[in-house]
């Protein structure tokens, strides 16, 4: 076993020689023709033909109280019903990531749509028919479903991703003495993840060994979550997890349906498979939290700012540590000697909050940047230049050096490509009809983590090459980027490379979350296969730095000679480990980029059309090309529905999530967005990993919500604080002398 610890900068290393070229290229993912062809099974699709059981899931019809009784009865005689599940070990919603357990009801309920039991039947049809024979008793208590009526009962928490405060200097005193100040409050609506593929699982019992294929992130974390949710050692459940739907955090923790049908399963006597409602995805999984966010800004009269203050309130359910931790950026994104960023949680009785993609830059971002281009404004700056006056250059709040930061180049390049110099310089300018074009600018940001995470990497007699490890692929191209590194390591053809994941049996991982998960489990393999270059250098008597591999064979200064001679019918082995170390604390790591857009507003009926949205980002090694760009598009859309249309609505008498299902909760279609353009510069992180990457995923939906909706002002005039940015909005904030003149 062959251990990496991230403990000093990166050289050159193999990748750099690129023998097979394979390394960044824009690369097809190997199993999107599976997934569109419906031959990748996803996790309800596996035990095709074996006699199982279906599951529906009860769910409580009130906001708050106490479960008296639960009457099972008459779903019990229904026909075709196998056995109902109820009791204590139901859980209230998803597990909140890396915890060791999910929440289970307790005779409570915590929030409406909570699941309270489940029926198993001979279909799926006659489990839902029964579920409505399950009649529950409640002693119904108040509620509190309202983040701005609990705001002033927010604490800090302990439990968060981040500290709840990072201080430094004295605020207040900086702020008082700044000679150009702003104060404004932003509010963000809750959102949910909503994946194509629900959360199910498919659970089968032998004797008491479990095997559970669920659609996870963590398998790591996941597995213990099933097995104390369950009630049985860890070493008794495997969890597999081959193909995954989309994630977007929302699979970071097990969904309720892991442990029901598992339990199912074990009422019932034979295999149970549960897949939760798009409904109950959205009322019993896990969703972000609505946000409070105040920003004061203080500058000298050129543009400095001196003081600079994020104060932020998020909700959660009781129980939950986790707060949105949406002043994540405002940490190290621009200068400012006094400085504070602070998270507050308030307890609601809503569905649990948690990760949702890009945690904290999401929807932090959306104010943060927001303000920053309401500050330009104030000062009569350039949105771009006044980022650039504020460049610092190191760590602003605790003078840790950047490990590679490209952000001004982001900001240039994109500038350059976009024609942000033709920008109006006044709202209400340019027209096009009814319609009033404007450009709008933001910056992006998303801190990056290496995770522990490990692979084993088999160099078959044959000469091809099998990965093997625990981690996922939910969409982003695992499958595909593992396949590129161990390929170009070992110098082999793509099509001699297989990879195997989404296992519990095989060698643990970081999983995918927090855009760590290319670089994570890609440095395992990358250590793997260094292992396995030095035995075969050792095997020929020459250095490993002095043996070039090349498809399938192995060139040491004038021999070449096949893998499968020096294999010589026996395959050959190795288990790399990643682990992070100290280059994490010495340099402070994030992925950087720039947004710019153009928009046209309807000045009549306010409705706003992105016309144009480039995004140029830089986040390290990019270990493929078409994947990192399919990611941006993604956090692209994202922003663009965060800006106009996104919000998880809650009923504040009830507790209801009124909107929970796709047709309600607006996402943007294909009509809703324009060709997307996205460039990456050119960067290594020499103290991010071995494959000197950073995290992707998440950075394009870092800030591009505002660079939509100050496109929006700048084209019409109307600043609207309470995202999202719906024509209504726009119509009520727009100027009349710029609406009147349509
Ligand atoms: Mo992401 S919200 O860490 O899956």
């Amino acid at each position: 076993m062959n251990t990496h610890v991230m403990d000093k900068a990166i050289g050159e290393t193999r990748l750099d020689r690129e023998t097979q070229g394979v390394i960044g290229k824009p690369v097809d993912r190997f199993e999107g023709p599976l997934k569109v062809s419906g031959t990748a099974p996803y996790a309800y699709e596996h035990l095709k033909g074996e006699a199982v059981g279906y599951g529906f899931v009860v769910t409580a019809g009130i906001g708050k109280g106490k479960i008296v009784a639960v009457d099972t009865l008459a779903a019990l005689s229904a026909p075709g019903v196998l056995a109902v599940v109820e009791g204590d070990r139901v859980l209230r919603a998803s597990a909140q990531p890396m915890s060791p357990a999910a929440q289970t009801i307790d005779g409570e309920v915590f929030h409406y749509g909570q699941p309270v039991a489940m029926v198993v039947a001979e279909s799926f049809e006659a489990a839902r028919h029964a579920a409505k024979l399950v009649t529950v008793e409640y002693d119904k208590a108040e509620g509190r479903y309202d983040l701005a009526q609990e705001q002033d009962k927010g604490v800090p928490s302990q439990r968060g991703v981040m500290p709840s405060d990072t201080k430094r200097g004295d605020f207040e005193r900086a702020y008082e003495k700044a000679e150009v100040t702003f104060d404004q409050t932003y509010t963000t609506p809750s959102q949910h993840s909503a994946a194509m593929e629900p959360q199910a699982t498919v659970a089968k019992w032998d004797g008491d060994q479990l095997t559970v294929w669920s659609s996870c992130q963590l398998l790591e974390t996941n597995v213990k979550q099933v097995a104390k949710g369950v009630g049985v050692p860890v070493e008794n459940v495997r969890l597999l997890s081959p193909y995954i739907g989309g994630g977007f955090g929302n699979k970071l923790g097990i969904g309720p349906d892991a442990v029901l049908a598992a339990l199912g399963a074990k009422a019932a006597g034979r295999p149970v498979k549960l897949a939760l409602t798009r409904q109950t995805v959205f009322q019993a999984t896990s969703r972000r939290s609505e946000t409070i966010q105040r920003i004061r800004i203080g500058t000298t009269k050129d543009g400095h700012i001196t003081a600079f203050a994020h104060e932020t309130w998020a909700a959660n359910s009781p129980g939950n540590g986790f707060f949105e931790p949406a002043g994540v950026s405002s940490v190290f994104l621009y200068a400012g000697k006094d400085r504070k960023i602070t998270h507050r949680l308030c307890e609601t009785d809503v569905l649990m909050t948690s990760a949702v993609r890009a945690p904290g830059e999401a929807v932090g971002m959306l104010a943060l940047e927001n303000a920053m281009d309401e500050m330009a404004e104030q000062l009569g700056l350039d949105p771009v230049e006044f980022r650039k006056r504020n460049e610092p250059e190191v760590m602003p709040q605790d003078d840790l050096p950047f490990s590679s930061r490209k952000l001004v180049e982001c900001y240039d390049a994109g500038a350059k490509q976009f024609g942000w110099a033709r920008r109006p310089t006044k709202p209400g300018t340019i027209r096009d009809g009814e319609w009033l074009i404007g450009y709008g600018m933001a910056s992006a940001s998303r801190a990056n983590s290496l995770m522990k995470s490990s692979a084993e990497v088999e160099l078959t007699a044959d000469g091809r090459a099998i990965v093997r490890t625990a981690m996922t692929d939910i969409g982003t191209g695992t499958y595909t980027i593992l396949q590129q590194i161990a390929g170009e390591m070992l110098g082999l053809p793509l099509d001699r490379v297989e990879v195997v994941l989404g296992d519990t049996a095989l060698p643990p991982s970081s999983g995918s979350g927090g855009s760590w998960g290319a670089n994570s489990a890609g440095s395992s393999v990358y250590v793997a296969c260094e292992e396995l270059i030095g035995t075969l250098a050792k095997r020929l008597g020459v250095d490993a730095d002095g043996l070039t591999l090349k498809d399938g064979h192995a060139i040491a200064g004038n021999r070449q000679i096949p893998f499968a001679e020096i294999l010589a019918g026996e395959s050959l082995s190795a288990t790399g480990t990643i682990e992070p170390g100290k280059t994490s604390k010495s340099h402070h790591q994030a992925s950087y980029g720039a947004h710019f857009c153009e928009v046209a507003v309807n000045a009549v009926t306010g409705e706003t059309r992105v016309r144009r949205l480039l995004t140029v980002a830089a986040a390290g090694r990019i270990l493929n090309e078409k994947t990192a760009r399919s990611q941006c598009f993604g956090g692209q859309i994202w922003g663009i529905g965060s800006a106009l249309t996104e919000e998880l609505v809650t009923d504040k008498r009830t507790g209801l999530l009124v909107n929970h299902d796709l047709a309600e909760y607006h996402v943007p279609v294909n009509a809703d967005i324009p060709q997307l353009e996205v460039v990456f510069l050119h960067e290594r992180d020499p103290h991010a990993s071995p494959l000197a990457g950073k995290g992707i995923g998440e950075l394009a939906l870092a800030g591009v919500g505002a660079a939509v909706t100050n496109a929006i002002y700048n084209a019409c005039g109307a600043r609207v604080r309470d995202y999202p940015m719906t024509l209504d909005k726009v119509i009520a904030g727009m100027p009349d002398e710029i609406a009147d003149a349509a």
